[in-house]
């Protein structure tokens, strides 16, 4: 079977990187890469860590491209590629336009396509934007629905879809688990991460912060950003933000930020730092999807600017909290998370409702047609009892 998988953004990269290493080693398979160039510079980095090498690259991203834009260039291109690889299957990850496009541009050609982390929904097309919609209809279209959990088993569930739905658990906890062995395996990586990063300071607790959601932009940017400069004012804290490279982030954060004491704003991080900078953290503030499963899988605290999430299990298990976009409760969450340590101990365990890091051997044996056993997360209530 030609299997083709097509990704372009920083966490589709994350998240296909374990899937594409192990489709290459698996008898019967002929595994083809094509990276769309959605994101470049953030993406180039995972291939790397991962020792990933594209056989296509679509190079689709112009300066200030907007999402109509990104989308028929990404339709026309991924076309083309289909044409000349003539693949039996695709597989996309999420939510991105690269996933919608590459899907559309697929079932036109009536190839099958497999979905990896189907069925996450909101439940509101404007949140996140204009992801709720690019991943409701790549499921309508999909063939094989590769669902992380029970919960969004159980969207898919609700649609009615053509699909088949198998629940796999998340491939970001193989990802994150192959990292977090590789940091704990080379004790030479530990100190050179060490020596990259001499202005961090162990004796302060370090709020790590990311951020990028369109639905964020402008007010919701300008409010995070207030937060963060009040948060700033302790002397016990140390607020590190490695800011987004879409300039619709970057330009206010700059603006607001730049020369604060006690924030660093640095460069996107590399995945392998990510995880570093994750683990020495005390509490992370975020509105990113990926880091809401792995920091529950770390034990650590998240506080998600965002009004919903499409990620329920740890916020049911207490790791997670939804605190939106408006300063003030940002500020008291975390100040709450600093100054209360029994809060602290009670939210901060390790929790794993989103995978058990086999979620690529679990696809791999739905793409072949082989039995297995699927996914099976600790029930809620002992996610609970453990938080
Ligand atoms: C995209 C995805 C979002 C995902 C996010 C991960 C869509 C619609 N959204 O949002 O689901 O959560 O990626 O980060 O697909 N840029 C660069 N270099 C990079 C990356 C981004 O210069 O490596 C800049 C470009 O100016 C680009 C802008 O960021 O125009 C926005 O990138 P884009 O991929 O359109 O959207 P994201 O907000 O990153
Ligand atoms: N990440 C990274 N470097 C950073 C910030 C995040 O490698 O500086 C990783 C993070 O661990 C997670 C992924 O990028 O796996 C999340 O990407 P992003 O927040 O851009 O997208 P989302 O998950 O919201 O789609």
């Amino acid at each position: 079977m030609k299997v083709l998988s097509l990704f372009g953004t920083r966490p589709e990269g994350i998240k296909m990187a374990p899937l594409v290493q192990a489709l290459a080693g698996t008898p019967g398979i002929e595994s083809i890469v094509c990276t769309t160039g959605q994101h470049r510079q953030m993406l180039d980095q995972v291939m790397n860590l991962f020792d990933i090498r594209a056989h296509h690259d679509l190079d689709v991203m112009l300066p200030g491209q907007q999402l109509n834009g990104l989308f028929a260039r990404l339709m026309t291109r991924v076309d083309a590629l289909l044409e000349e690889v003539r693949p039996d299957c695709v597989l996309v990850h999420g939510d991105t336009s690269t996933a919608a496009a590459c899907s559309l541009a697929a079932f036109h050609r009536r190839i099958a396509i497999g979905h990896v982390e189907a069925g996450l929904r909101t439940g509101d097309l404007s949140q996140p934007f204009p992801e709720e919609m690019n991943r409701r209809v790549v499921d309508v279209m999909g063939k094989w629905l590769f669902a992380p959990t029970v919960t969004s088993r159980d969207n898919l569930l609700q649609e009615n879809l053509q699909g088949t739905i198998y629940v796999t658990g998340n491939t970001v906890i193989d990802a994150l688990e192959l990292s977090v062995q590789k940091l704990d395996h080379r004790s030479d990586l530990q100190a050179d991460l060490a020596a990259r990063y001499p202005w961090l300071d162990a004796s302060r607790r370090m709020v790590l912060v990311t951020g990028h959601r369109r639905e964020n932009f402008g007010e919701g940017f300008m409010q995070i950003c207030s937060a963060l400069a009040q948060l700033a004012k302790r002397d016990d804290v140390q607020i590190v933000y490695p800011v987004h490279l879409n300039p619709q982030v970057r330009d206010v954060v700059m603006a607001k930020l730049s020369n604060l004491p006690n924030i660093h704003l640095i460069e996107p991080l590399d995945y392998l730092d990510f995880v570093w900078f994750m683990r020495r953290a005390y509490v992370i503030l975020t509105d990113s999807g990926g880091v809401q499963e792995e920091a529950p899988h770390l034990g650590k605290p998240v506080l998600v600017m965002r009004d919903t999430t499409e990620r329920p299990e740890a916020l049911i298990a207490g790791t997670v909290t939804l605190v939106g976009t408006h300063s003030e409760r940002i500020v008291r969450a975390v100040n709450q998370f600093l100054d209360d340590a029994e809060h602290y101990q009670h939210v901060a365990h390790s929790v794993n409702p989103y995978g058990d890091g086999h979620a690529s051997a679990r696809i791999i044996a739905a793409l072949s047609g082989r039995e297995f056993e699927e996914f099976d997360p600790q029930p809620i209530e002992q996610l609970i009892s453990v938080s």
